[in-house]
């Protein structure tokens, strides 16, 4: 059916024939078939020119009015309004099909082993979540109280922090709340000394605050502490477990670093993301036990359960959490109600305690498999504790060039290079051993031998 405007009804489209027409309508203007001041026929002619009621060309015509398309002119009948329609921006570009994913087999350091089926405690933290309504409003920014208590007895037992609720933060991970901590605690320009090498997005963190970042080195215990100046405004270290070396700081060291802070004010920042896993004896009480007026702590359920959970914890002084808690009510950054309540949930149960123990187990396994394979062909380092270690590779060969060979041959692992930035050191390769099943870590494993041997 054809009218005196390029409006052609299809009975079979979709939806009700007055909102086809208005969006014909739109369609005519937007491509410029329908100019502004076009005069249009009464709702009269209309109806008759498409054959439909007279009550469908209304409707169309009060929806295009509403919408500002049309206008009427008192005493002489309705016209196109005067809207310049906008330059199309192009079409939307379709998306490259993303290349069929290559079938990597995964030695990416930091990610725990998620295998096999929900289990019962996972299935009862989230029954219990369930079978409650969330609360009404926004709640503490500070995260969930009762959460903010477990955690503190949590931290009090397995890290050693003698703190209560009122010195907890719930955060999204460690690099939630290490961002949360330079926007409060810091300002452009500030000095913040991180280990080298060290963790990538901690680096990244602090340049995108705007802060000067000072390499410290590191040595096979950790970070050397001796070399701390005293203009700095904090320093981001990983005492248990250095990343990625896997050096645990020594009593001396410690106790070097808090009487640094102590004297020049600076702030310690304690990412400890996972000394729950240790495999030769009791991972060192946390750096932050020592003095919680100068040390922040950081902890994480990224290496326990899942970094997609995005949930983790910041302990300090009531002071910083008070800080913290009051800029992130100001920012609007709340947390999410039921990853809090199920974590609740799982720590009252004693499940993750019990992930911890099974996990414990496997990864020692794995980590023994590990050594095993790959002593041959570096010095393997940092393999009492975590989900990784690091394989020290001869002078003579280029780190990126062996990862890369791993990777054409299937296998995805992270040159020691990639964590370094101005402290010279020989090759390596960071391997995580945590994340793939039994199977596919043995292939792994054979593979990276076999491009090490080729490599000589
Ligand atoms: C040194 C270090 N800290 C912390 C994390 C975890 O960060 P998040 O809790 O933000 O997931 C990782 C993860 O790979 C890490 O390697």
């Amino acid at each position: 059916m054809k009218s005196s405007l390029p409006l052609v009804l299809d009975r079979g489209g979709s939806g009700p024939l007055h909102l086809q027409l208005a969006e014909q309508f739109r369609a005519a203007v937007r491509d410029g078939r329908l100019q502004a001041g076009h005069r249009l026929p009464s709702t009269r002619d209309l109806a008759r020119e498409l054959s439909v009621s007279r009550a469908v060309a209304q409707a169309a015509y009060d929806q295009l009015h509403a919408e500002g398309w049309i206008e009427g002119r008192v005493g002489s009948g309705t016209y196109v309004a005067d809207v310049v329609p906008l330059q199309p921006v192009g079409r939307p570009r379709a998306r490259v099909a993303p290349a069929p994913e290559e079938k990597l087999l995964s030695l990416r350091a930091g990610i725990p082993y998620i295998g096999g089926s929900p289990d019962a405690g996972w299935r009862r933290a989230w029954r219990e979540v369930s079978a409650q309504l969330p609360p009404p409003g926004y709640e503490d920014p500070a995260g969930l109280p009762a959460l903010r208590e477990a955690l503190a007895a949590h931290v009090g037992r397995v890290r050693g922090i003698a703190c209560g609720p009122e010195n907890v933060l719930i955060t999204h991970g460690t690099i939630h709340g290490l961002r949360l901590l330079l926007a409060v605690r810091h300002r452009p320009g500030d000095r913040i000394a991180i280990e080298d090498p060290g963790y990538v997005n901690a680096v990244v963190a602090a340049r995108d605050h705007r802060l000067e970042i000072v390499d410290i080195g590191v040595d096979e215990d950790g970070l050397l502490v001796s070399e701390l100046g005293d203009d700095l405004a904090s320093a981001y270290v990983t005492p248990s477990h250095q990343y990625p070396l896997g050096g645990r700081l020594p009593v001396a060291r410690r106790n070097e670093l808090i009487r640094w802070a102590r004297r020049t004010g600076a702030l310690l920042i304690e990412d400890d993301y996972d000394s729950e896993f240790r495999y030769d004896v009791a991972p060192l009480p946390a750096l932050a036990q020592l003095d919680l007026d100068r040390v922040v702590h950081l902890g994480t359920l990224s290496k326990l359960l899942s970094p997609a959970l995005r949930l983790g914890w910041l302990v300090a002084s009531t002071e910083v959490i008070d800080t913290l808690a009051a800029y992130r009510e100001e920012s609007a950054d709340w947390l999410g109600w039921p990853m809090q309540a199920a974590f609740l949930a799982m720590l009252r149960d004693g499940y993750l305690d019990q992930v911890i123990r099974r996990n414990r187990r496997l990864y020692a396994e794995r980590r023994n498999h590990a050594c095993e394979v790959l002593e041959p062909y570096g010095r393997v380092i940092g393999q009492d504790a975590g989900l990784h270690i690091t394989l020290v590779l001869p002078d003579s060969l280029d780190d990126r060039v062996v990862a890369a060979r791993a990777r054409s041959a299937g296998v995805e692992v992270a040159p020691l290079s990639e964590y370094r930035r101005s402290v010279p050191g020989p090759p390596g390769l960071v391997i995580g051993y945590a994340r793939p099943g039994h199977e596919e870590l043995q292939t792994a494993l054979r593979i990276l031998a076999q491009v090490l041997r080729e490599l000589g």
